[in-house]
């Protein structure tokens, strides 16, 4: 890693979930604990990048080297700070679990329960923040994430084309990897090629991913 496979480049990262507030007490969230996303800011900073983490809730500290970190919670909020830190940014990596729907209304008091009736909770889609980076001109080489439980190469393959991506890290989550987890193992897939990663401990996975991102961003983008 002494050569600096980074060095100058604007890298974004985000991390974590993101939580889409019911009412002022309760929440929709996931399990991500963020610590792939702040182990691949750590890695991309060591590479030398200058690197801005924007994390969803997540109970972790700034890794060594990071250059900038922004707290937000819910997708809304993620969206307009990932946009803000892209400007003018080499590469953006998206490793955080977006949740992709939110209440359509918060409730400004606790909801009371109402006994012996089923409740019905209305969602509405959040924005896809990859999906509409890659809509916008000049933007940073994509990478990001799918967590899948099966058909992983299908469906990761089908988000690097949907979403309009460079690069996909695809992650089998159960088996005890993947969210909350120390290990991951991940497969990661571009248009003409991919690569195995193989199980081991996130802080690992992400070193190697950065010098594949590096390698990768160096053949299409010179
Ligand atoms: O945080 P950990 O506990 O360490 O766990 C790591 C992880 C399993 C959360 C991480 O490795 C991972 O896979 N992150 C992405 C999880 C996910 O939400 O995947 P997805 O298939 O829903 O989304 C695919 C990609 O689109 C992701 O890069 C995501 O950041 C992005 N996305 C999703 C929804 C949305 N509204 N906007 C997005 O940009």
């Amino acid at each position: 890693f002494g050569d600096q496979v980074l060095q100058g480049k604007k890298v974004v990262v985000s991390a974590g979930p993101t939580y889409e507030d019911i009412d002022p007490v309760r929440f929709i969230g996931n399990r991500s604990s963020g610590r792939m996303g702040f182990a691949v800011a750590q890695a991309a900073a060591y590479a030398g990048a200058q690197v801005t983490l924007v994390a969803g809730p997540v109970g972790l500290a700034t890794p060594a080297g990071v250059a900038k970190r922004v707290d937000v919670r819910s997708a809304a909020q993620m969206h307009a700070a990932v946009v803000e830190a892209t400007d003018g940014a080499d590469i953006y990596i998206g490793a955080a679990a977006v949740g992709d729907y939110r209440p359509s209304a918060m409730a400004t008091h606790k909801l009371k329960k109402q006994a012996g009736a089923d409740l019905t909770l209305q969602l509405a889609e959040n924005p896809d923040i990859l999906a509409s980076l890659s809509a916008g001109r000049d933007h940073p080489f994509l990478v990001g994430f799918a967590a899948e439980t099966q058909n992983v190469e299908s469906y990761a393959r089908d988000k690097l084309q949907r979403k309009g991506l460079d690069m996909i890290a695809a992650n089998q989550v159960g088996d005890g990897m993947g969210f909350e987890t120390a290990d991951n193992a991940i497969t990661l897939y571009w248009a003409d090629g991919s690569a195995e990663l193989p199980r081991a401990d996130k802080s690992v996975i992400a070193r190697q991913l950065i010098e594949r991102i590096a390698s990768r961003y160096k053949a299409v983008r010179g």
